[in-house]
C-alpha cells in the first residue's frame, strides 16, 4: 500500500496552511462527466475531456475535484448504478485514462475524489446476478430479500424515491428485493459483515491508485432498522413513510467509524471525505464530522434545498429568504466548534441556483454573482457545481421527452399513466426542480453544440449556449466567471473567510442577506439584496466604521457600510476590515479597494 500521509509534494500550495486540516481552505469542483466535455465526438463527455479541462479548472483556483460515478454502469442513473466498482465506463475511458487524469490532476496540485456509490449497486453488478440466482446463494444475504406475508402486497410500505415500490418482486424466487432507488438499484444489505469488507477492500484500492478521497453517496442510508418496519402512512399516497426506518440507522455510527479504521485511519491528513445525507439533522451531523468521532470530515445536508419544496419536490413553492437565513444560520451555528459545514447551490440533483431563486432574465449576472458571493462567504468547504461558475441557467423543458431523469420519468409516468393527471399540469408543477435541470452539457464557447461535442449531444445543449459560456465570460472581468475567480481568490487569501466565526443577522428581513464574520481582530461584513427590488439598509449595518469593501457586483458600490443608503437589485457586498482586506487583495495598503 502507497502511503502518502507525509508526502508533503502533494500538498497544493495555495492550502499548505498549518491551521486544521487542508480542506477548511479549500474550494471544491463538482464534475459530472457525461455533461462536460466530449473528446471522442459520441455526444457524451468523458476523461480525455476533464483532462482538456484541466488547465482552466486550475486557473479558476479549484482545489479539489469531485468526480460523479465513471465506474461500469448499464446508466440507469447516470452511473448511480455501478456494476463494477473497480474499472471505468467505456463511455467514459479506461483505468489508463483515468491514471493519466489522476497524475494530471496532482500534477497541476489539485486533488481528486472518487464518488463511491454503496448503498445500493446496480442490479447488473455480479454480487447481484449472483444474490438473485439462487435462495441458498452465499451472497443472498448481500441484499434484502424477503418473503411478504401477502404475495401480492410488498413486505412493507415504503415507497421508492423514484416512485412506486420500494420493493421489486422476483418471479423466480417468489422473494422480494428492496431498492430504495429505482428497481435496478437494489439497496446492499451493511448488516452483512462481508458486504462491508468488500466495500472498503474496494475504497482501499482506489485510494492504492492514488485518488484523494471519496463523496460517499447517500451514505446515511446504509444502516436500515433490521425489521423494515411499516412506515406511518402519508397523506394522499398509498406509502407510508420509511425514511425514519432506513435514515441515519441504527448502526451508522458503527458502520462509518468501522469504514474510517479501515480505510481512512493513517492518511486522514491527506484525504478528504465528504458524505452526503439527506434528512440529517444538525445534530446527526455534528456527530458524524466531529473529528474525535473519525466518521467523515463533512457531509452534504439538504435542509437549504428543500426549503422550496411543498409536499415534495413536485410541488415548488416560492422561497422565503427568512426561512433560508435561518436554516443556514443554524448550520453554522451547530457546526461553529465541532463538524464542519460543506457550502453548495448546485449539483447534478439541484435546478441551477439562478433560476431557482435568482433572477435568470433582466438580472442574470448580477444575480448569479449575488448568489456566488452569500454562498463563499459563509464558512465551510464551498463546492461549485460545473457551469454554476459562468451562471448557467435551466433549460427549457417543454416535454416529457426534454427529460432524461429516471426520478422525472418515473414520476411522470407514475402521475399521468397510472393515476390520471393532467398531463400538461404534472409537466408545470416538474419544470422547477427537476434535476435534469442541472444535467445540461457545460456551455463552453458559442460554437456548435457549445463547444461541448461534435456529435448531437446525449441532452440538448441550453439555447443560451451564445449568450452564456466559458470562452466569452474568460475575456470579461465583470463576468459571472471573473466573480466566482475573485471569491476563490477571497477564500485562499483570507483567514477571515476561511476559518472565521460566521453569523447570520437579520434574520426576519426579507431581502437583505446580512452575514458577520470575525477572526481574532478581524472582521467582515457581508450584505446581499436578493431581490429584484431596491432595499434600504438598516441604520444599525451602517455603524461599523473601518471596513472597506473588497467585493462588489455593481461598478460604483459605497467604499464603506456608512455609504449604504439602498442596494439596488441583488446587489451584494462584502466589506472587511482594513488589515484583512489589504492582506486578502494582495495589495499594499492603501489600494485595498477591487471590485468584479
Ligand atoms: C444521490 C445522487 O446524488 C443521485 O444522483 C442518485 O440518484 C442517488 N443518490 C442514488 O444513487
Amino acid at each position: 500500500m502507497i502511503d502518502r500521509s507525509m508526502d508533503a509534494s502533494h500538498m497544493p500550495p495555495s492550502i499548505t496552511s498549518t491551521e486544521g486540516p487542508w480542506w477548511k481552505r479549500a474550494v471544491a469542483y463538482q464534475i459530472y462527466p457525461r455533461s462536460f466535455q466530449d473528446s471522442n465526438g459520441d455526444g457524451v463527455g468523458d476523461l480525455q475531456g476533464v483532462i482538456d479541462r484541466l488547465d482552466y479548472l486550475k486557473w479558476l483556483g479549484v482545489d479539489v475535484i469531485w468526480l460523479s460515478p465513471i465506474y461500469p454502469s448499464p446508466q440507469s442513473d447516470g452511473g448511480y448504478d455501478v456494476s463494477d466498482y473497480r474499472d471505468i465506463d467505456p463511455l467514459f475511458g479506461t483505468l489508463q485514462v483515468f491514471q493519466e487524469l489522476l497524475a494530471a490532476v496532482h500534477e497541476r496540485g489539485m486533488r481528486l475524489l472518487m464518488d463511491i456509490v454503496v448503498n445500493h449497486s446496480s442490479d447488473e453488478h455480479p454480487w447481484f446476478l449472483d444474490s438473485k440466482s439462487s435462495v441458498n446463494s452465499p451472497r443472498r444475504n448481500w441484499y434484502w430479500w424477503r418473503t411478504s406475508p401477502t404475495a401480492a402486497e410488498p413486505p412493507n410500505n415504503w415507497e421508492s424515491r423514484f416512485s412506486g415500490s420500494a420493493w421489486e418482486f422476483d418471479n423466480a424466487s417468489g422473494q422480494y428485493y428492496l431498492h430504495l432507488f429505482a428497481t435496478k438499484q437494489p439497496d446492499l444489505n451493511w448488516e452483512n459483515p462481508l458486504v462491508r469488507e468488500a466495500v472498503y477492500d474496494m475504497m482501499r484500492w482506489w485510494l492504492e491508485l492514488g485518488v484523494d478521497g471519496f463523496r460517499m453517496d447517500v451514505i446515511n442510508f446504509i444502516s436500515k432498522v433490521p425489521e423494515l418496519p411499516d412506515g406511518a402512512p402519508t397523506d394522499g399516497t398509498p406509502y407510508g413513510d420509511g425514511k425514519p426506518y432506513y435514515t441515519n440507522g441504527p448502526r451508522l455510527h458503527e458502520f462509518l467509524q468501522e469504514m474510517h479504521r479501515e480505510v481512512v485511519a493513517g492518511r486522514d491528513a491527506v484525504l478528504l471525505i465528504v458524505g452526503e445525507t439527506p434528512q440529517s439533522t444538525t445534530e446527526d451531523a455534528r456527530r458524524m464530522t466531529d473529528p474525535d468521532a473519525h466518521e467523515l470530515d463533512m457531509v452534504f445536508q439538504f435542509e437549504h434545498v428543500t426549503i422550496d419544496h411543498g409536499q415534495n419536490k413536485w410541488d415548488p413553492q416560492p422561497l422565503r429568504l427568512s426561512r433560508l437565513k435561518r436554516s443556514l444560520g443554524k448550520w453554522q451555528e451547530a457546526l461553529a466548534e465541532t463538524g464542519w459545514n460543506s457550502l453548495y447551490w448546485n449539483n447534478h440533483d439541484q435546478p441551477r441556483i439562478v433560476s431557482r431563486w435568482g433572477d435568470d432574465g433582466v438580472h442574470r449576472q448580477t444575480s448569479a454573482k449575488a448568489f456566488g458571493t452569500v454562498l463563499h462567504m459563509h464558512r465551510g468547504t464551498p463546492y461549485v457545481y460545473q457551469g454554476e461558475e459562468i451562471g448557467m441557467t435551466n433549460p427549457t423543458l417543454t416535454s416529457i421527452a426534454d427529460f432524461t431523469d429516471i426520478q422525472s420519468r418515473n414520476h411522470y409516468a407514475e402521475a399521468v399513466e397510472q393515476l390520471g393527471a393532467d398531463p400538461e399540469k404534472t409537466l408545470t408543477s416538474m419544470r422547477p426542480l427537476a434535476r435534469d435541470n442541472g444535467r445540461t452539457p457545460v456551455q463552453w464557447s458559442s460554437e456548435t453544440n457549445a463547444g461541448f461535442s461534435d456529435a448531437v449531444p446525449w441532452m440538448a445543449v441550453n439555447a443560451n449556449y451564445t449568450l452564456i459560456n466559458v470562452d466569452d465570460q474568460r475575456q470579461d472581468r465583470n463576468s459571472v466567471l471573473a466573480h466566482y475567480r475573485e471569491l476563490i481568490r477571497l477564500r485562499h487569501s483570507s483567514d477571515l473567510i476561511a476559518l472565521g466565526s460566521c453569523r447570520l443577522t437579520h434574520l426576519d428581513h426579507e431581502q437583505l442577506y446580512v452575514i458577520e464574520r470575525s477572526y481574532q481582530r478581524e472582521q467582515a461584513l457581508i450584505i446581499a439584496n436578493l431581490s429584484t427590488d431596491p432595499a434600504d439598509v438598516p441604520d444599525d449595518l451602517r455603524r461599523p466604521a473601518e471596513l472597506t469593501l473588497v467585493s462588489s457586483n455593481y461598478p460604483d458600490s459605497p467604499d464603506t457600510p456608512a455609504g449604504m443608503r439602498t442596494l439596488r437589485p441583488w446587489e451584494a457586498l462584502v466589506f472587511m476590515s482594513y488589515h484583512a482586506a489589504a492582506t486578502a487583495l494582495g495589495a499594499g495598503e492603501g489600494t485595498v479597494r477591487r471590485r468584479s
